[in-house]
């Protein structure tokens, strides 16, 4: 059987998106990086590419790359933007455009995004509107970009009116996940990126999470064998449902599972960062499970057991604050009602009858939802 995955030498995997002509490697492990110039040089017409990151990326890392670059013959020139979710916006797309376009961008050159998901999201944008669509190579720095936002074409900018609804579905080129660059990662940051590799044991993946039961915090810990696995099986995951559903037609929304209560909890919190993406899907995810166990599709034992793993991840399992915190239930439920799909107090969730047996709820009852939430939120 065709698994998608292979391995290159004792210490990287490569991880294959299987996309016709849009598919293309993601190579995982420790020293992944060093791939990176060669793997350019068979990419581009002339030797030189155009580097998107934020600042404190490259405080950490862009003289290793800059060289990297160099010992391949590869000239770059390099754009590092204000970290954090607010650069995802409109004003920087058209700086980063007028960077490429003062630079001499080329459709055949390349746009390198160094950071985590905020630049990739950006760049990816970016690369697609660039003279109709620059080639770009992503080599996240976050564990989540590393597991998620880096893998599968979805890049966005946000919009007043809420995050990522300005985007384009736009396959990198290539992706270089190196596990080491991690090691400069906040502890947080990090640890928000494990709720997304739990995710993938939790849709479809049983044995992935007992591996993680048992490894987690190998993982946690960035123990090079441990985090190569993890991370490679999560591209590996995330590659299949990709591969199946490029745009998100139909099942590349179990990939939303924990979402939409971690949207809604992130929109509560006006996207504040005392919670961070990755730490409000692991809230949702645990809201999933036993809003499931609540309603007698999912086994009570495997809500506990989802609490447990990521509570062992040093990640929250329920609302933070409950009674008497920023959160309540109607107004958490009246942002649910925002979600696209909405209708006639139904709402899609991704439930699951199992771990790893998730599947999309096409109606899940706000009524219900909303009795739910109340309860976790110790409402009266
Ligand atoms: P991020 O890009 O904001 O990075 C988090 C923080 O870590 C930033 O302060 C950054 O400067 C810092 N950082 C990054 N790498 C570092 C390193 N190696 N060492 C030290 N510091 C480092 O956040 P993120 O969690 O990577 O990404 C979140 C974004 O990803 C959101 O905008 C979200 O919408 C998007 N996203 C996109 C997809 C997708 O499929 N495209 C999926 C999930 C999330
Ligand atoms: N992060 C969800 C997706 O890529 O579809």
């Amino acid at each position: 059987m065709d698994t998608g995955m292979s391995v290159t030498d004792s210490s990287l995997e490569t991880v294959r998106v299987d996309l016709g002509p849009r598919s293309y490697d993601i190579l995982v492990g420790h020293g992944a990086l060093d791939q990176l110039g060669p793997r350019l040089k068979g990419l581009l017409k002339r030797p030189r590419v155009f580097v998107l990151t934020d600042e404190n990326v490259a405080a950490a890392h862009r003289e290793r790359v800059e060289l990297l670059l160099k010992a391949s013959g590869i000239e770059s020139d390099w754009l590092a933007l204000v970290p954090g979710e607010k650069t995802k916006s409109f004003t920087n797309l058209d700086t980063i455009l007028g960077w490429l376009l003062k630079g001499g961008a080329e459709r055949s050159d390349i746009l390198v995004a160094l950071g985590g998901g905020v630049i990739g999201d950006i760049a990816g944008l970016s690369a697609s509107l660039m003279k109709r669509g620059m080639s770009f190579v992503q080599v996240p720095t976050t564990l989540l970009a590393q597991v998620d936002s880096s893998v599968g074409g979805k890049t966005a900018v946000n919009s007043p009116h809420g995050k990522n609804l300005i985007g384009a579905f736009y396959q990198p080129r290539l992706v270089i996940a190196d596990t080491e660059l991690l090691a400069t990662l906040p502890p947080r940051e990090l640890r928000a990126g494990y709720a997304e590799i739990v995710k993938y044991g939790l849709i479809n993946d049983p044995a992935f999470f007992d591996w993680l039961e048992d490894n987690g915090p190998r993982v946690v810990a960035l123990e090079p064998d441990a985090i190569t696995h993890a991370v490679a099986v999560s591209c590996r995951a995330k590659a299949a449902i990709v591969a199946e559903d490029e745009t998100e037609a139909g099942v590349r929304a179990l990939l939303n599972l924990g979402h939409t209560f971690g949207h809604a909890l992130e929109a509560a919190n006006e996207y504040k960062p005392d919670l961070l993406h990755g730490e409000a899907v692991a809230i949702g995810m645990a809201l999933a499970f036993r809003f499931g166990a609540g309603q007698g599709i999912t086994p009570k034992e495997d809500a506990v057991r989802v609490r447990k793993i990521l509570e062992a991840g040093g990640l929250l399992a329920e609302i933070p604050g409950r009674q008497g915190g920023p959160y309540t239930a109607a107004h958490l439920v009246e942002l649910m009602k925002q979600d696209k799909k909405a209708s006639a107090g139904k709402v899609p969730l991704i439930l699951a009858r199992g771990i790893g047996q998730s599947y999309i709820h096409p109606d899940a009852d706000l009524g219900a939802v909303e009795a739910f939430l109340k309860a976790e939120l110790l409402e009266s």
